[in-house]
């Protein structure tokens, strides 16, 4: 059977969504996760774009071995010398060279002539291959390229050296026979075309992003660009797991593989819309919280006598972990221990410590403490970010006729600072105040509460974007009270800020 290779752009188109910035550190996690994800390409960054771009895809290239890390580059001499040199400790490097080449861009955006656009697309490629084996070319806006232009294009292009070349659906514009078909053409039109490996990287404008990407596998396209959560510019990019789990559930139809380890899939996907504060809506394929859960009487108890009645996937395969063990007030460190283990979460000695603290805390408040606590109590007693300020206590007065107000207490090199605010409303109030308390004020570009589970004793997770001097932060906070988790969550954005 032959493999479709997955190529996974989470970290660079992916972070081109609204709003999803990361830190470098927070790249790297990403970037060990989709390693245990097993795909095959991670396209690591723009390294042109910024100092934290080139540092995060030169982290990347340092630290992981197994798959092929790629750098994005206009192509322009001074961005491929920036992926080239970014990439340099790769073990396996690609650089990915793009141009547009349909009239609209060449015309407005580029204001470039045919013949122009042809030859920089062959200087580019051919100088990045003086400095990488594996170069990928991208005609942007392949889609609405004049398709005898975009054929000249890619002959030429593999003439130069690129080893692969990948058919963008720019702006989510292409439909699956229309898509199919372009590959169908490039194939019957490009005489050199089996010299490269044909990939296709779509877009979800028009929700066809998947079904495009696995129109083009099914006639010839061996590599799929795609993104966890399908995040990605504008309404998104093909999502990964819906490729892989089509690829995988309907093998019958495909007849292809990956090598994807599935059973990541669902740990990916919350690592990423954790990091990048983008929840996962509830009904998103293969991912989402109700992806597998069954109300109809009817379904239940058609999957009950026989699970494949009404799922054609189980939800093992993806990783979601069930369990019947639910700790609580009397739970110990052993069976702490085990629920860890079976959550598949190593910790160290250390966090291990300051997690079984948290657990104790919050058994004392709630009465059943579920897979999902244990994991937001985790994600945020390892998060990375080191306590300049630390809390120590928020207390606050509100009421339908009361002026919101807010006392907060916060230590810093073992001070306390306390200080007192009002606001529009609680929260705004405890921001003002702790505003007061560090000297400056971050704007909140972003805030976001959610329940991690159900129940009124459920742990409430906040999850806020500051904007400060141009750089944008995510802060996270977890607590049974909304008020505390807010001001936490305000806070450890806060100390990256000032970190
Ligand atoms: O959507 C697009 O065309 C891109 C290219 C850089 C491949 O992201
Ligand atoms: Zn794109």
């Amino acid at each position: 059977m032959d493999k479709v290779y997955i190529f996974d752009t989470t970290l660079r188109d992916g972070e081109q969504a609204p709003g999803a910035s990361l830190t470098v550190k927070e790249k790297i996690e990403v970037a060990w996760q989709l390693e245990r994800l097993n795909v095959d390409i991670i396209e690591a960054g723009f390294p042109i774009a910024s100092e934290g771009d080139f540092e995060a895809v030169n982290l990347i290239a340092k630290k992981l071995k197994k798959p092929i890390i790629c750098g994005l580059a206009r192509s322009l001499k001074k961005d491929i010398d920036a992926a080239r040199d970014a990439l340099k400790p790769a073990k396996r490097k690609r650089i990915h060279v793009f141009l547009a080449t349909s009239n609209i861009h060449m015309q407005y955006k580029l204001k470039k002539a045919k013949d122009e656009v042809l030859k920089q697309a062959v200087k580019a490629v051919k100088y990045a291959k003086q400095f990488a084996d594996d170069v990928e070319f991208s005609p942007e806006d392949a889609s609405r390229t004049e398709r005898k232009f975009l054929f000249k294009v890619i002959s030429e292009v593999i003439n130069a050296g690129a080893t692969v070349v990948n058919i963008p659906d720019t702006v989510g514009y292409a439909v699956p026979d229309e898509f199919s078909d372009l590959i169908i053409q490039i194939k019957k039109n490009v005489s050199n075309m089996d010299e490269a490996i044909i990939s296709v990287h779509c877009h979800d404008d028009l929700g066809l992003s998947c079904a495009n990407s696995l129109a083009a596998v099914k006639v010839g396209a061996k590599q799929v660009e795609c993104t966890i959560n399908g995040i990605g510019e504008r309404a998104g990019s093909a999502s990964l797991e819906e490729v892989v789990m089509a690829l995988k559930t309907r093998e019958d139809f495909f007849n292809f593989k990956t090598s994807i380890k599935t059973q990541e899939l669902h740990k990916t996907s919350r690592l990423v819309s954790h990091l990048m504060a983008i929840p996962v809506q509830p009904n998103k394929a293969i991912v989402g919280a109700n992806a597998f859960r069954h109300e109809s009487g009817i379904h239940q108890d058609g999957v009950l006598k026989m699970p494949k009645t009404y799922e054609i996937m189980t939800p093992f395969d993806v990783g979601f972990k069930e369990s019947n063990m639910v700790l609580g007030k009397h739970s110990g460190r052993h069976a702490f221990m085990k629920k860890l283990e079976e959550l598949d979460i190593k910790l160290s000695k250390h966090d291990f410590e300051n997690a079984f603290d948290e657990f104790k805390k919050l058994a004392d408040k709630k009465k059943e403490i579920f897979d999902d606590d244990i994991i937001a109590i985790v994600e945020e007693g390892i998060e990375k970010a080191p306590k300049v300020w630390s809390f120590v206590y928020v207390h606050t007065v509100t009421g339908s006729s009361t002026v919101p107000t807010a006392t907060v207490k916060l230590k810093k090199d073992n001070k306390i600072h306390e200080d007192a605010a009002c606001g529009d409303g609680p929260i705004d109030a405890c921001y003002n105040t702790i505003d007061r308390i560090i000297g400056f004020q971050p704007k909140l570009l972003n805030y976001n509460l959610k329940a991690v589970t159900s129940g009124r004793d459920a742990l409430g997770e906040v999850t806020v974007r500051l904007k400060h001097k141009n750089k944008e932060i995510v802060g996270r906070g977890t607590s049974t009270d909304i008020i505390e988790a807010s001001t936490k969550a305000y806070l450890n954005a806060v100390n990256k800020i000032v970190s």
